[in-house]
C-alpha cells in the first residue's frame, strides 16, 4: 500500500506530466447516459446523438447501473448494444467514460448469492432492491464484479475515445454482516496488535466495557454498543478502508483486463460517511456530484458553500477533478424540485471549471421513461426536442466550454490552506463535549474559506495528513483531533515562518479520541503562547463579543459578535488582540497573536461572526506577504485562477441575479470569455488570460 509520501510523490509527478487526467484535448461536456433503456427505440438513440452534437456534448458516461443488461444471466454476457453505441458515438467524436456496473446488482446475483446483500446496523439483512445495497467484503460480490470489469476492460479499455473508468457509482453506506465483522476484527488486530492496546486506546475500562479478545468485538449498533467513541471512530475508518479496498479490487480487474486508462469514482454531495481523502490511494482523478439547492436562499451563499466542496474535492488527488454530475434543471428527490433560473446553469457550471474541474457533466442526458427518476431534470426530456429552455442553456454551457477548451488540465494554485478533516469531523460529532446541539464545524470552515475567497484568493482544503510547506497561511478551524502528530507539523510550520490561524476546540484529543494530558492546544501551547483552560457552551439565544484592544498589533478595531463556544485562555507570551465584552470572562482574551520562530500564530477563542473572519483573514494575508489584488470584491462576486503553460486564467463570476458594476481590469489581462462591458450581468462570468 502506498504511504502518504509515496502518494504525494506520485501526485506531483503526474501533475507535472498531466498524467491521469481524463480531459486530454478539451474540457469535457456530457454526463450519465443510459441507452440500454431505449434499445427498442433505435430512432431515439439516433436522435440523441444529433441533439448531443447540437448542444456541443463531447462525452457521455455509459454503463452506470447497466449490469442486468450486460450480464442478463450469470456468465452470459451481452456487450453488443454497448459496442454499437460506443461505435456510433465515436463516429461523431463523442467520447465515453465507462462505468463499472457494481453500483446495483442484477436479481439473479442476490437470489443465488444472498451474502452479497447488505446487513444493516440492527443486524437485519436487506432484501433485493435499490442500489448500493451490497457488501463490500463479500468474496462472491468481488468475484462477480471482477469478472465483468475485466471483460469490459478487455473489450473497451483501450479504445480511442474511451477516456477512462468511472468505478461503481456513489459508493457509500456500511454493511454489518458476519464477513464484515470478521474483516473489522482483522483490521483492528492489525492496527492495535494486542487487545490490551485496543482497550487502552478505546478507554474501555470506563463502564466496564473491556474486551478479552478481538473475537468479541462487534460493529456499533443501535441495539448494542453505541457510546464507545473509539469503536465508532474506528468503525468509520474501517468502512472507508473497506470501500477503498473494494475500489482497489475493481481497479485491479480493469488492469488485469489490459486497460491503463485513468480511474475515478464519483463522490457524493456533502456526504459524511466516507473519508474521501483516503481515495487518493486508488484514484487518478477525483470526481464529484453537485446538487446544491440553488434559489432556496441567496445564490451567493449557495455558491460559497459549493465552493468549499469543490476545493475539498480538488485537494483529494491534487489535480484537476471532474464535475461528474449536476442537474440541468431540477432534481426530483429534494423536498422541492426548483427549476434553475435562466443563467444559473451556466454560472454554476463555470464555477466548477473556475475551481479546477475539467468537466461539466449532468445527470442525466436523457430522462428515463419510468421508475424512480422519471421526473429528474435531463438534457433531453420526455418531449424529446431541442426547442426547450433547458436544452438551449445546456448548449450555452457547451459553447462556453469550447471557448475555454485550452484550460483542460490547468492547475489551481493556492497560497492559503484551511484544513478540513473528515476524521476530525466524525470524532467531534461524537465527542459529548461543550455543545451537543451543534458545534458548527462545517460553518466555521466555510467562514474562513469564504473570507479568504473574498480577497480573490484561491484556497486549498487539505486534510491533516497533507504537507503544508507550500502555504503562506494555514488555518485550522476546530482541529479537535490532532491526528498523526499535527501539533508537531504545525509547530515546525510556524517556526519556519508560517502564519497559523488556530481556533478554539483544537488539539484536544489524539487519533483514538483519548484526551491529551498536560494542557491544550496539545503541542502548540508554546507556539500560541497560551493555554486553553475552560470552554463555555452558549445557548442559541446567547452571544458575547470580542472588543479590539487599543493599539493592537493587527490593527483591528471595533467589536465583533461571537456565539456557541467561548474558550477561556491563559496567556503565556501571546498578546490579546480582542478581549471578551461580557459575562464573567469579560476582559479576557478573545483573539491573540504570538510570534514564534520566524512565524506568527493567531488563536481565535470563540465562534465569531463572518465579519470578524473577513477582517482577520485580510490582515493575516497581508502580514504573510500575500499580494491582494481584490480587497473589495462586491458581495456575491467570486474570483478564481487556474494556470498552465499558456498562462494564467482569471474567472470573475457574479452570483447575484442582478447586474454589478465592474471596472475592466488591467491591460495585461486579455478577456477570452463573456460580455465585454463595464458591468457583470446577473449570473454572468468573464474569463481573462495573462501570458
Ligand atoms: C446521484 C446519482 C445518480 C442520480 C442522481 C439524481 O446521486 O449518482 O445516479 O440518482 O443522484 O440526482
Ligand atoms: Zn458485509
Amino acid at each position: 500500500m502506498e504511504n502518504h509520501e509515496m502518494i504525494k510523490n506520485r501526485a506531483d509527478k503526474e501533475r507535472e506530466e498531466g498524467m491521469g487526467n481524463f480531459a486530454k484535448k478539451r474540457l469535457i461536456h456530457g454526463g450519465d447516459y443510459n441507452p440500454e433503456q431505449w434499445l427498442d427505440s433505435p430512432e431515439i438513440l439516433e436522435q440523441d446523438i444529433l441533439l448531443f452534437k447540437k448542444a456541443k456534448v463531447n462525452e457521455v458516461s455509459l454503463g452506470i447501473f447497466s449490469w442486468s443488461m450486460l450480464e442478463p444471466e450469470e456468465g452470459k454476457f451481452d456487450f453488443g448494444w454497448l459496442e454499437d453505441i460506443i461505435n456510433r458515438l465515436q463516429d461523431n467524436d463523442i467520447d465515453v467514460i465507462l462505468s463499472t456496473p457494481s453500483g446495483a446488482r442484477p436479481k439473479w446475483l442476490s437470489d443465488k448469492y444472498p451474502e452479497v446483500l447488505r446487513v444493516e446496523a440492527d443486524r437485519r439483512r436487506n432484501l433485493f432492491g435499490g442500489r448500493h445495497n451490497h457488501c463490500y467484503t463479500s468474496p462472491v460480490y468481488r468475484e462477480k464484479v471482477g469478472i465483468i470489469n475485466r471483460k469490459l476492460a478487455e473489450r473497451f479499455g483501450s479504445r480511442p475515445g474511451v477516456l477512462g473508468w468511472h468505478i461503481s457509482n456513489e459508493l457509500g453506506g456500511d454493511c454489518h454482516c458476519d464477513l464484515c465483522q470478521s474483516a473489522f476484527r482483522g483490521w483492528l488486530k492489525q492496527r492495535y496488535g494486542t487487545i490490551e492496546e485496543l482497550n487502552r486506546a478505546w478507554a474501555t475500562t470506563f463502564w466496564s466495557h473491556r474486551y478479552q479478545s478481538f473475537e468479541q468485538i462487534e460493529s456499533p449498533s443501535p441495539i448494542g454498543e453505541r457510546d464507545l467513541h473509539g469503536l465508532k471512530l474506528d468503525w468509520r475508518r474501517f468502512v472507508t478502508d473497506r470501500t477503498v479496498d473494494f475500489v482497489r479490487a475493481e481497479v485491479q480487474a480493469i488492469r488485469d483486463g489490459g486497460s491503463v486508462l485513468p480511474i475515478t469514482t464519483n463522490m457524493m454531495y456533502f456526504y459524511g460517511g466516507l473519508n474521501y481523502h483516503k481515495f487518493a490511494e486508488v484514484l487518478d482523478t477525483a470526481s464529484w456530484d453537485n446538487y446544491p439547492l440553488w434559489h432556496k436562499g441567496p445564490e451567493p451563499e449557495t455558491a460559497a458553500e459549493v465552493g468549499v466542496y469543490y476545493d475539498i474535492i480538488r485537494g483529494i488527488c491534487r489535480k484537476p477533478f471532474l464535475l461528474m454530475e449536476s442537474c440541468p434543471s431540477s432534481t426530483n428527490w429534494q423536498s422541492v424540485s426548483k427549476l434553475k433560473k435562466p443563467g444559473m446553469l451556466l454560472a454554476a457550471s463555470l464555477q466548477a471549471v473556475a475551481h479546477g474541474s475539467d468537466s461539466v457533466q449532468y445527470f442525466q442526458m436523457r430522462q428515463s421513461r419510468g421508475a424512480n427518476e422519471k421526473f429528474h431534470g435531463a438534457v433531453i426530456d420526455h418531449y424529446g426536442g431541442e426547442d426547450t429552455r433547458v436544452f438551449r442553456e445546456v448548449s450555452q454551457v457547451g459553447e462556453a466550454l469550447e471557448q475555454l477548451s485550452e484550460l483542460a488540465g490547468s492547475q489551481v494554485k493556492a497560497r492559503v490552506a484551511v484544513i478540513y478533516d473528515w476524521e476530525n469531523r466524525w470524532a467531534m460529532e461524537d465527542a459529548q463535549g461543550p455543545r451537543n446541539k451543534g458545534l458548527y464545524y462545517q460553518e466555521t470552515v466555510t467562514k474562513l474559506h469564504r473570507s479568504f475567497r473574498r480577497l480573490g484568493l484561491n484556497v486549498d482544503l487539505p486534510d491533516m495528513e497533507q504537507e503544508l510547506d507550500q502555504y503562506s497561511v494555514v488555518a485550522v478551524p476546530m482541529g479537535y483531533m490532532f491526528r498523526r502528530g499535527l501539533g508537531e507539523k504545525l509547530k515546525n510550520y510556524v517556526e519556519q515562518g508560517g502564519h497559523l490561524i488556530l481556533t478554539y476546540w483544537s488539539g484536544i484529543v489524539d487519533d483514538t479520541d483519548l484526551c491529551y494530558l498536560g494542557g491544550t492546544p496539545h503541542g502548540l501551547m508554546e507556539v500560541c503562547g497560551l493555554r486553553s483552560t475552560e470552554i463555555d457552551g452558549l445557548y442559541d439565544w446567547e452571544s458575547n463579543s470580542g472588543i479590539a484592544v487599543s493599539g493592537n498589533s493587527l490593527g483591528m478595531s471595533g467589536e465583533y459578535q461571537c456565539r456557541h463556544l467561548c474558550d477561556l485562555v491563559e496567556l503565556k507570551g501571546a498578546e490579546a488582540v480582542l478581549t471578551y465584552g461580557s459575562d464573567f470572562y469579560a476582559g479576557k482574551p478573545a483573539l491573540t497573536e504570538h510570534r514564534y520562530g520566524d512565524g506568527i500564530a493567531y488563536y481565535v477563542c470563540a465562534d465569531f461572526e463572518e465579519a470578524f473572519y473577513a477582517d482577520l483573514c485580510r490582515r493575516v494575508a497581508l502580514s504573510a506577504g500575500i499580494e491582494l489584488l481584490w480587497q473589495d470584491l462586491p458581495e456575491g462576486v467570486e474570483v478564481s485562477t487556474r494556470e498552465n503553460a499558456h498562462g494564467e486564467y482569471l474567472f470573475i463570476q457574479n452570483f447575484n441575479p442582478s447586474v454589478v458594476a465592474w471596472n475592466e481590469i488591467q491591460n495585461q489581462w486579455q478577456q477570452i470569455y463573456g460580455e465585454v462591458s463595464e458591468e457583470l450581468p446577473g449570473f454572468g462570468t468573464k474569463v481573462y488570460r495573462r501570458r
